[in-house]
C-alpha cells in the first residue's frame, strides 16, 4: 500500500509505502529533508505533521518528546504513513549546491585493508556511477538486513567507487562479525545514498580548517581531493587548508604517509596530527586543544568538523572561543554504532 505525502511548503506530493520512512520516500524523490541518524535517535529529522495518520516508529522520546508528539511532531526517519498525510518540514534548498536523490547501489568489494589497529578501508567499485557532494556519506546494507552510515573518503569526480573508513566497535553488528570477519574482496554489498548535509561549500572562497577524530576524516578526505582536483583543472588553489586528525594513538594516523606528501607537494595544505595519549612530532592533545593553540583567532575560516559528538561539541566550543561563528562551521556527529 502506498499514500501521498504532500510536503510543505514546496508542496511537493509523492508517494510513499506503509512499510517505508517519509523521509526515505523524501530523499528518493529528490526532496531534502534535513537528517543525521536515521533511526530516530537525533532529532534533526523532526517535522510538523499537518493531515493524516502517521506511524511513529522507533522514535526516541528523548529525540521526540511527548509534549512535541501531542503539538504534531514527528520524526520523518522513523515515521511511516498510514493514509496520505500532509507534513510541513525544513526543507532546504541551498544556492550554488546540487542535491542528488538518494538510490540503490550494489557493487563489489575491490579493497579491504587493515590501515590501523581496528580501521579497515573498503573500497567497493560500483556497479553503476553515484553523484554526490564531498561530505556526504552512505547507508552500507549488511547480511542481516539492517544498515550502518558510512562517510565516503573519495572525491565526487571518482564516481565509480565509494571508499569507506570502517572502524571495528566492541558487539557491532556490522564491523566485530562481518566487515572484520566474513567480508572479502570480490564479495558484493549493496549500499543506498547520498545522503547528509554535511557537504563542501566550494564557492565559500575562504581558507579551510579541516577537523576530523578517528574515522571521521573520511569525509574531510573527500574535501580535500575535491579540493585538489579544483586546484588541477583551475591551475590553482588560493587558500589555506589545515587538517587535523584527532586519535588516541600514534598508530592510529592512518594515511599520515599520504598526507604528509600531499603536503610537500603543496604549499596551501598541512597535516597536524593530535595525538591525545601520547607525544607525537613533539606535541601532544586532542583536536580541540591543539586547534585552540595554533587558533587563537580563527575568523575568516570556514570549518568542517566530523567526529563523535563529544569532539564536535569541544571543537565548536574552541572555534567559537576563537571567533568564528556557526555560520561558518559544518559539522557531522558520528554516531558510532557500527
Ligand atoms: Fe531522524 Fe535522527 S532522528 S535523522
Amino acid at each position: 500500500t502506498t499514500h501521498t505525502i504532500t510536503v510543505e511548503p514546496l508542496g511537493t506530493e509523492l508517494q510513499c509505502r506503509e512499510d517505508q520512512s517519509i523521509l526515505d520516500a523524501c530523499l528518493r524523490n529528490g526532496v531534502w529533508l534535513p537528517h543525521a541518524c536515521t533511526h530516530g535517535t537525533c532529532g534533526t529529522c523532526k517535522a510538523e505533521v499537518l493531515e493524516g495518520a502517521i506511524d511513529y516508529g522507533d522514535a526516541s522520546p528523548y529525540a521526540l518528546l511527548e509534549s512535541e508528539r501531542a503539538e504534531g511532531a514527528a520524526l520523518m526517519c522513523v515515521a511511516t504513513p498510514r493514509e496520505d498525510v500532509v507534513i510541513e518540514g525544513d526543507v532546504e534548498i541551498e544556492e550554488g549546491i546540487t542535491m542528488y536523490p538518494v538510490r540503490d547501489f550494489s557493487g563489489t568489494v575491490a579493497v579491504l585493508d587493515e590501515i590501523a589497529p581496528d580501521v579497515r578501508r573498503l573500497v567497493v567499485d560500483l556497479d553503476e556511477p553515484m553523484d554526490f557532494n564531498a561530505g556526504q556519506y552512505v547507508q552500507l546494507n549488511l547480511p542481516d538486513g539492517d544498515d550502518r552510515p558510512y562517510s565516503i573518503a573519495n572525491a565526487p569526480h571518482e564516481r565509480g567507487r565509494v571508499e569507506l573508513h570502517i572502524k571495528r566497535t566492541e558487539n557491532g553488528a556490522a564491523t566485530a562479525g562481518w566487515v572484520f570477519d566474513r567480508l572479502a574482496v570480490g564479495d558484493v554489498v549493496t549500499l543506498s545514498g547520498p545522503y547528509g548535509k554535511f557537504y563542501f561549500r566550494p564557492d565559500r572562497d575562504k581558507p579551510l580548517l579541516l577537523l576530523g577524530s578517528g574515522t571521521g576524516l573520511a569525509p574531510l578526505v573527500s574535501i580535500l581531493k575535491t579540493v585538489m582536483a579544483i586546484e588541477d583543472e583551475d591551475g590553482e588553489w588560493e587558500h589555506e587548508v589545515v587538517m587535523y586528525h584527532g586519535v588516541a594513538l600514534e598508530n592510529g594516523l592512518y594515511d599520515r604517509e599520504w598526507f604528509e606528501q600531499v603536503a610537500d607537494e603543496r604549499d596551501w595544505f598541512s597535516y597536524r596530527p593530535a595525538v591525545s595519549r601520547e607525544e607525537c612530532d613533539g606535541r601532544q592533545g586532542r583536536v580541540p586543544a591543539l586547534l585552540t593553540e595554533d587558533f587563537p583567532r580563527a575568523g575568516g575560516n570556514v570549518a568542517y568538523i566530523c567526529g563523535n559528538p563529544a569532539m564536535v561539541e569541544d571543537t565548536m566550543r574552541a572555534l567559537m572561543k576563537a571567533r568564528l561563528f556557526p555560520r561558518d562551521i559544518y559539522r557531522e556527529d558520528f554516531f558510532d554504532a557500527a
